[in-house]
């Protein structure tokens, strides 16, 4: 009661509502112990982890990204950091645990520095300053990669995977995911653009991880509609029809009268002749293999049959999408309109049996635009981890061959980065210098996590890299085998720019974000204000 008058309230009941350096510090917490959380899976020392959902389905990964997604986090501002990850993800495809390890790191330190009454606005001031020259000093280091420079794709690619279960296999991987990538890459305006959607990727369970290959070509998961059809053609002609061959029923119920035995069988006949045409127009046309989207007729199967036609009915949009690409046929929608030229062709087509089921490859094309990747592995779960690893590593090369720019790993670039945020710093003056040094500390999380999760003495390895880096190595990074300072380029640890640069970012925009909100207001249910779900320090909090 004020003034005798009565409360005026705004907010619905059951709301929470927390303010000031309560509401930060419960926010840095929660996203802390979020980036905690995935701290211990980063490099090539870093462990995997096993999630149970609450179907009791098991993921064993060492994918941020994929963790993030799998664990149900309330916390809103714990939901940032899962964001992080996740536009990190879509833009670059890997680098996702670094990302969101830098955001909680650059957390961290503002939370030092709010202690010490730096207000919030300078310190996301200083950030955004930082972040802006640490992406300048990113382009001072990067060496340039030509896009026929196969070793160094490889190498980018092997980078990639080092950390992954899948790693005893990474040469074979990487030789997969470069062939793929340069095989769908295409020149648009001067510039290389690689579509992934382009690169299919097919899991079967069984056999060997390193049965694993890409075919040049498409795997359609479907065998040929009769038995009686050839297993193998050699030289394909291919046509890829989207209509029916089947003779169509009518909309309307009709029913007709036979009076007459001869008038049944001319009838019949005629049914027949209309189909035995359609297999004629795909005869006439020359072809020899056929992807039909819709059915086709038990008897049309059985002409095709006889013609020595292999063909495949029901076949996926997105399939009839990519055979067209792979092999340079032309999706015909009238049967009637097929002639040669909508063909398509590949050296072979097979039809095989991989685990129980029969699939048939398309493969040889010339120069196909489309290509598969067929993932073999002893069990489900290494299947899916394959298929992760080399989702990374696919889209790593990607970007490496748009953006023609890489950076060196291991983290040398991320001292490198502090070194030059220091010296402009000093540069700057005033109170956002504090906030830019903060900046600079943050950025050495990544040896830091590296070394731990080596078993290395991160004080003793930090040091020495900054010496390194001082004296003007910038290549200079932490071998987490030998647990010796070295040249990153030299090891051939190398990663595109790309990731580097969006890890900055989306790490920047994530903590400044936090570090503005000083007021969280959440209705009834809402997750604001309780505090993190996991303690800080993943230590602790079971996941780890
Ligand atoms: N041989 C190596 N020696 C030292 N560091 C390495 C080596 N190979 C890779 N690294 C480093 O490991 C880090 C990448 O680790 P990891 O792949 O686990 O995480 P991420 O790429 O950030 O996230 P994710 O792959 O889960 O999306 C990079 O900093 C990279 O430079
Ligand atoms: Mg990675």
């Amino acid at each position: 009661m004020i003034n005798g008058q009565t409360p005026i309230l705004i907010l619905k009941e059951g709301t929470r509502r927390e303010k000031g350096k309560g509401a930060q510090y419960n926010n840095i917490a929660a996203a802390r112990a979020i980036a905690d959380s995935v701290r211990s899976t980063l490099g090539p020392r870093g462990m995997d982890k096993m999630l149970v959902d609450s179907m009791g389905d098991v993921v064993i990964t060492n994918d941020g990204v994929t963790i993030l997604k799998e664990i149900d986090v309330e916390h809103p501002a714990a939901k940032m950091l899962v964001e992080v990850a996740k536009t990190q993800d879509e833009e670059c495809g890997d680098g996702t645990t670094t990302a969101v390890i830098l955001a909680g790191e650059l957390l961290k330190k503002a939370e030092a520095l709010i202690e010490q009454n730096v207000h919030p606005t300078v310190i996301s001031g200083g950030y955004r300053l930082a972040a802006t020259k640490a992406r300048e000093a990113l382009e001072g280091v990067a060496i340039d990669v030509a896009h026929d420079n196969r070793e160094v794709l490889l190498d980018i690619a092997r980078t990639s995977m080092i950390s992954k279960s899948v790693s005893s296999s990474r040469d074979l991987l990487a030789k997969v995911a470069v062939d793929a990538v340069s095989s769908v890459a295409e020149k648009k305006d001067g510039k290389w653009v690689v579509d992934d959607d382009n690169i299919q990727i097919v899991k079967k369970q069984g056999g060997s991880m390193d049965d694993t290959q890409m075919i040049s070509g498409i795997i359609i998961d479907k065998e040929a509609v009769h038995s009686a059809m050839p297993k193998r053609v050699e030289n394909a002609k291919i046509a890829l029809i989207d209509s029916a061959l089947e003779v169509k029923k009518t909309e309307i119920d009709a029913k007709i009268e036979i009076t007459d035995p001869t008038q049944l069988h001319a009838f019949l006949d005629e049914e027949e002749n209309m189909l035995r045409k359609m297999v004629d127009i795909v005869k006439k046309s020359g072809a020899n293999v056929l992807f039909c989207q819709k059915g086709i007729d038990d008897l049309a199967q059985h002409y095709l049959a006889k013609e020595k036609i292999y063909a495949v009915r029901r076949v996926k949009k997105s399939d009839m999408e990519k055979l067209a690409k792979a092999t340079g046929a032309q999706l015909v929608t009238k049967l009637d309109d097929l002639t040669s030229k909508d063909l398509g062709t590949a050296c072979l087509i097979e039809e095989k049996k991989i685990a129980e089921d029969r699939m048939t490859f398309v493969t040889d094309c010339k120069n196909p635009k489309a290509v598969s990747i067929l993932i073999r592995g002893g069990t489900e779960h290494v299947v899916d981890e394959i298929d992760r690893s080399l989702n990374d590593a696919i889209s790593v090369v990607s970007v490496a061959f748009e953006d023609g720019k890489m950076v060196t790993g291991g983290g040398s670039t991320a001292m490198e980065v502090a070194l030059k945020l220091r010296d402009y710093a000093a540069s700057v003056g005033g109170r956002e210098q504090i906030a830019i040094d903060a900046f600079a500390s943050a950025m050495e999380v990544v040896p830091v996590a590296l070394s731990e999760n080596a078993g290395l003495d991160p004080i003793d390895v930090l040091i020495e890299l900054r010496q390194a880096h001082k004296a003007g190595k910038k290549y200079a990074g932490i071998n987490v085998f030998t647990g010796k300072v070295v040249d990153m380029k030299k090891e051939k640890v190398l990663e595109p720019i790309r990731v580097g640069r969006q890890a900055i970012s989306s790490a920047t925009d994530a903590a400044v974000m936090i570090l503005r909100i000083d007021d969280v207001i959440a209705s009834k249910g809402g997750g604001g204000g309780k505090g993190p779900k996991m303690p800080p320090g993943g230590d602790e909090g079971g996941m780890d």
